[in-house]
Order: structure tokens, then C-alpha cells, then sequence
């Protein structure tokens, strides 16, 4: 953090003192919010590498350290000693909860899990083979439907309990997309059942038959959600706050997060680094891969490699590369791709290349492999993702809601078209 309280920027013959604003933690931010009415001039940050776009209270990174707080608390012990439930109600409120307050939260979700009936009717108008998260855009936005009109963003209490309605639904839909796409008979949720083991359910219950959870499958699911659900302002937490700017509601807000998330930039790399390390075959391959990589004209990426903000290791990958060893062993599964991918793993972080530019494996690089060992389909590993990544966006949907300084989002440009110029007949093109 710089102990710089303002900057002064010379433009010409004018010269503007802009002030600097101090984090608790982190980088200090020059406030250029005066910077055009005294200049004239515009900044340019493509992707916003250097920009900030709120004040949030919610999830700090440090990036060179690789620290993840959610509000205050380190991912290693919420990981160690949380659970999803808890850290989405943490996420949300800004503090954990008491026994009580936990136990109102968690029959709050249970309450909310249902989705209406004729939700039905939207799954069977998809083919059979429709990509869930394609489901999951369509479904989650739909629930506007049954919300919009009776919602008063105005009103914190109905503020909370759209919250509350989207961190209980969308598990519920994500579960009826991939029972969609598998021909399955969908499954409406247990209200006898904690919440993972609910979801899970959803996903691999048998009607008719009793549902015997294996508890490490539970307690990596559980571990899963939490590492993946929050993250600053990432790209798809950005577009929540973008639309949610506009003052639509936090269900077309959210369905707009999960379309961001989808790219295999973001949360659709999860999905991208198991069909990499299918692709690479064995670890005889790697060397090509990582050759393939650093070559330019090959388009070809490192999929669960690299990061915007950390440029030393993500602590979430750190984690879960823990927690591959240990869900594979304890469910005896022995997987090949788990070899290619600390082979891989191996060769980058030797190599200069990626070295050079602080290219470590993020949080997508082993996840993958352990979804697959709790029998979740690669195409719903970013549904995966979202179910999880809801409580971060309604998190930051409420922190947004109540921000003085909340203004719509309304970013300018550098404009490299033609300059004006007259219309041209036809027979004179
Ligand atoms: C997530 O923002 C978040 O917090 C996201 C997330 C969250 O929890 O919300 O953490 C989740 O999205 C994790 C990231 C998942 N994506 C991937 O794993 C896809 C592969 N990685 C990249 O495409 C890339 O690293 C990004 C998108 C993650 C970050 O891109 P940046 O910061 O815009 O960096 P860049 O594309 O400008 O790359 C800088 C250099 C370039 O080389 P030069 O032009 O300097 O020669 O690094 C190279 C890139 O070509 N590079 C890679 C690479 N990632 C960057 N080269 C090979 N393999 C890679 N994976």
C-alpha cells in the first residue's frame, strides 16, 4: 500500500492533483473520477489489469503472496474448519454466523430449493444433448420470471431473500441439467438432508432406492464449493455487478455472471484442462504440450495454467492438488490423468517461459480430476463452478445494492473508426 495521499498529473499546460485511496489491504487506488473534467482526457486499461471498479468489502487477494481472504478469514482455515453453507452465509453478511443464526440460514435454503413445476417444461424444450450450462443460463434466468414483478429491490429484507432464493435454486437446477442431459428422471430436493448431500443427491439418487452418501465424496464436494466461492472481481462477478448496475434483478444479474463464466478463460477452464490432459494422453506427451504452449502461431494454451491476479501460486490450487491425492486414495481410484497432470505441472514450472511470466497452476488445473472422481461428467464442471461462485455473486449483488457511490456501469473508449464523413449513393460505390 503507498502512503501517496494524492498524485499530481501533468497534462500539458494543466496539471490536475488527483486524491489516492487506501485500502485496508493491498494496492492504493488513484481516484481519477475528476481526471476528465480537468483534462479532457480519458484512461485506457484494456481488461481493467490495473482498475478498480468498486470499493468491496468481501474478498481480498494478494496476488504475489497468494493470500485469499473471505472477509478477513484465509481460505486455509475456512477450508479446513468451514462449511459451504457457512461461508456462503459469511460471504453475504460479512461475519460468520452463530449456531442459530446458521441453523435460520440453512431452513431459509431448504425452504427455497424447490423451483416451480413448469420450470419442466423449459428443460424438455432443450435437446437431449444440450450442454447443461447452457441449461443453467437459461434456467436460472428464467426464474426472473417467477420474481420480477413482485420484487422490491428497495427493500433489503426482499434483497436477502432473492439472495437466499439463489444460492437454494440454483444447486436444484444444475442437479435437474445434468439428469436432462442424462435421460434421468429428475429429482425434486430432500429437506431431510444437508446441503451438499442434498445436491448430491439430486445428481445420483436412484428413485425408489435409499441414498447411501460416501462421506469423502461429501467432504470434497463440500471443500470444493468453498474454494470456488468467491474471488474479487473476476470477469463474471464484474458482469454481475454490471447488469445488477442497471438495476435489473439479481436472477438476470446472476444468469449474466454465469454466461461470463462459461469462457475457457474463466470457470469454463475446469472442463478445458481435463479434455487438455485427455488430448496430451500420457505423460511420454508432455514435453510436445508444454513445447506447443510457448509456441505463439499454436493458439494452444496451458488450460489451469496462469492468472490475472496471482503471479506466485493460487492458494486454492494449492488445496485441492492436496486433496486429489487424498479423494483418490481414500476411493481407490488410480488415475492416470492425475500423472500427466503433476508431469505437466512439473515440466511448466521448470520451464522459463512460464516462469518468466508467473505462470502457476490455478484453481482449474486439478479440479477437474477429482470431479471426475466423484463421477461428475466434464461437461458439468463449470455448472460445478457456478453452483459454488452464487454466493460470491450475490455477496457482491448485496454489497452493490447499498454502495452510496453505486453509479451504472458505463465504461468509454478509444474510438479508432472513421472520422465523419458523407453518405454515398448507391451507383456511386
Ligand atoms: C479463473 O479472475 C479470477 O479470479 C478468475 C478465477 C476465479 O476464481 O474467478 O480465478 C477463475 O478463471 C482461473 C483462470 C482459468 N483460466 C485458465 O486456466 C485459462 C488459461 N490461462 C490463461 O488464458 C490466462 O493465464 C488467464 C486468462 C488466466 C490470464 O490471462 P492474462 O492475465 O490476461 O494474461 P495474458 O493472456 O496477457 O498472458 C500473459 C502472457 C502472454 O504471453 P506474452 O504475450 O507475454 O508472450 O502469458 C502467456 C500469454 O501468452 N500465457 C500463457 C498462458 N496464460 C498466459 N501461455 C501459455 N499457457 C497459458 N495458460
Amino acid at each position: 500500500m503507498s502512503d501517496l495521499d494524492q498524485v499530481t498529473l501533468k497534462a500539458g499546460d494543466k496539471s490536475v492533483d488527483l486524491p489516492v485511496l487506501k485500502p485496508t489491504l493491498g494496492n492504493s487506488c488513484i481516484d481519477i473520477s475528476r481526471l476528465n473534467k480537468e483534462t479532457g482526457l480519458f484512461t485506457y486499461d484494456s481488461g481493467f489489469t490495473a482498475t478498480a471498479s468498486c470499493k468491496s468489502a468481501v474478498t481480498y487477494i494478494d496476488g504475489d503472496a497468494g493470500v485469499l481472504l473471505y472477509r478477513g478469514y484465509p481460505i486455509e482455515q475456512l477450508a479446513k474448519q468451514s462449511t459451504f453453507p457457512e461461508v456462503a452465509y459469511l460471504l453475504m453478511n460479512g461475519e460468520l454466523p452463530g449456531r442459530q443464526e446458521l441453523s435460520k440460514f440453512d431452513r431459509n435454503i431448504v425452504h427455497h430449493a424447490m423451483v416451480p413445476e413448469s420450470m419442466e417444461k423449459l428443460f424438455s424444450g432443450f435437446r437431449y444433448n444440450a450442454h447443461p450450462m447452457a441449461i443453467l443460463c437459461a434456467s436460472v434466468a428464467s426464474l426472473s420470471a417467477f420474481y420480477h414483478d413482485s420484487l422490491d429491490l428497495n427493500d433489503p429484507e426482499q434483497r436477502n431473500q432473492a439472495a437466499v432464493r439463489l444460492i437454494a435454486k440454483v444447486p436444484t437446477l444444475a442437479a435437474a441439467a445434468y439428469r436432462y442431459s442424462m435421460d434421468l428422471p429428475i429429482l425434486h430436493p430432500r429437506t431431510d438432508l444437508d446441503y451438499v448431500s442434498r445436491f448430491l443427491h439430486m445428481m445420483f439418487g436412484v428413485p425408489g432406492e435409499s441414498f447411501e452418501l460416501n462421506p469423502v465424496v461429501a467432504k470434497a464436494m463440500d471443500l470444493l464449493l468453498i474454494l470456488h466461492a468467491d474471488h474479487e472481481q473476476n470477469a463474471s462477478t464484474s458482469t454481475v455487478r454490471l447488469v445488477g448496475s442497471t438495476g435489473a434483478n439479481p436472477y438476470a444479474s446472476v444468469a449474466a455472471g454465469i454466461t461470463a463464466l462459461w469462457g475457457p478463460a474463466h470457470g469454463g477452464a475446469n472442463e478445458a484442462v481435463l479434455t487438455m490432459l485427455e488430448s496430451i494422453g500420457g505423460p511420454k506427451n508432455v514435453e510436445t504440450a508444454v513445447a506447443k504452449a510457448k509456441d505463439k502461431n499454436s493458439h494452444f494454451r496451458l488450460m489451469g495454467f496462469g492468472h490475472r491476479v496471482y503471479k506466485s501460486f493460487d492458494p486454492r490450487a494449492t488445496i485441492i492438488r492436496e486433496m486429489t491425492h487424498k479423494v483418490l486414495g481414500e476411493l481407490g481410484i488410480n488415475d492416470p490423468l492425475l500423472e500427466v497432470a503433476l508431469k505437466l505441472e512439473e515440466a511448466a514450472l521448470k520451464d522459463d517461459y512460464f516462469v518468466q511470466r508467473k505462470l502457476y497452476p490455478n484453481v482449474d488445473f486439478y479440479s477437474g480430476i477429482i470431479y471426475k472422481a466423484l463421477k461428475i461428467p466434464t461437461e458439468m464442471f463449470t455448472v460445478m463452478f457456478a453452483v459454488a461462485r452464487t454466493a460470491g455473486w450475490v455477496a457482491h449483488w448485496l454489497e452493490q445494492q447499498v454502495d452510496p457511490e453505486m453509479k451504472i456501469g458505463r465504461p468509454r473508449q478509444v474510438y479508432i473508426g472513421h472520422a465523419d464523413r458523407d453518405y454515398v449513393e448507391m451507383d456511386k460505390r
